[in-house]
């Protein structure tokens, strides 16, 4: 299946994306811990991208499609993806377009993430990520076995820079602005499934899996 996650920051796509790719195979492309791998290890993308996402501003579409495009050239990528946090503004969605027609395929499903803005700053600041697989925990959520630390790998969790409170206020700014859109721009299109993102995480893996069964 070739998927969208959409929805605002907090909202769950990056607890639902391995759950999702372990069940249907897929390649999991997010385009936040692309960047934020950039960031960490300096490269001209990185710096690029860094000034904007300190400030909850989203980077330049230019910089985000060349990823995409990048990413999506992966063997494991062929048969079936799911884009998480990606595309995130109209111009985006209609570069992804042109991308799969070329290759003679197109989007099957957007899952849209609906929550409640007044939800987010909990889940924000209590977010604890694990920066080389992305896997985030939740201090009152999802907490790891151990405290700040990765239930995998034993490495260290750590706060992501952008995950305070003020700087949410941003994001969810751009999200309002310039990623609805997104979500007007595929239900035209008949594509997309909304899911209750306010209920307890087995409980939206649920109702992702009955939309895509
Ligand atoms: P990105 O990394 O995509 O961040 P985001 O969209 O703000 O989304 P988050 O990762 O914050 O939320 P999530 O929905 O994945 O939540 P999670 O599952 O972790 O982007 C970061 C920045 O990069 C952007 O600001 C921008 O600058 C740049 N960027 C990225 N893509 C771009 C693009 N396409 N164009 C331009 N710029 C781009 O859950 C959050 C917390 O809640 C966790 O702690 C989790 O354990 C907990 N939780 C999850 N689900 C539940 C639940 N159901 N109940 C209770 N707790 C839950
Ligand atoms: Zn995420
Ligand atoms: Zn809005």
């Amino acid at each position: 299946k070739r998927l969208i996650l959409v929805g605002p920051p907090g909202s769950g796509k990056g607890t639902q994306s391995p759950i999702i790719k372990d069940e249907y195979c897929l390649c999991h492309l997010a385009t936040g811990d692309m960047l934020r791998a950039a960031v960490a290890a300096k490269t001209p993308l990185g710096v690029k991208a860094k000034e904007a996402m300190d400030k909850g501003e989203l980077v330049s579409d230019d910089l985000v499609v060349g990823i995409i495009d990048e990413a999506m050239k992966k063997p494991s990528c062929q048969k079936g993806f799911i884009l998480d946090g990606f595309p995130r503004t109209v111009v985006q969605a209609q570069k992804l377009d042109e991308m799969l027609e070329k290759k003679g395929t197109k989007v099957d499903k957007v899952l849209n993430f609906a929550i409640d803005d007044s939800i987010l700053e909990e889940r924000i600041t209590g977010r604890w990520i694990h920066p080389s697989s992305g896997r985030s925990y939740h201090t009152k959520f999802a907490p790891p076995k151990v405290l700040g630390v990765d239930d995998v790998t034993g490495e260290p969790l750590i706060q992501r820079k952008d995950d305070t409170a003020e700087v949410l206020k941003s994001r969810l700014e751009a999200f309002h602005k310039q990623t609805e859109p997104v979500i007007d721009y595929y239900s035209k299109k008949g594509l997309v499934a909304n899911l209750d993102a306010e209920k307890p995480p087995k409980e939206v893996t649920a109702e992702v899996q009955k939309v895509l069964s």
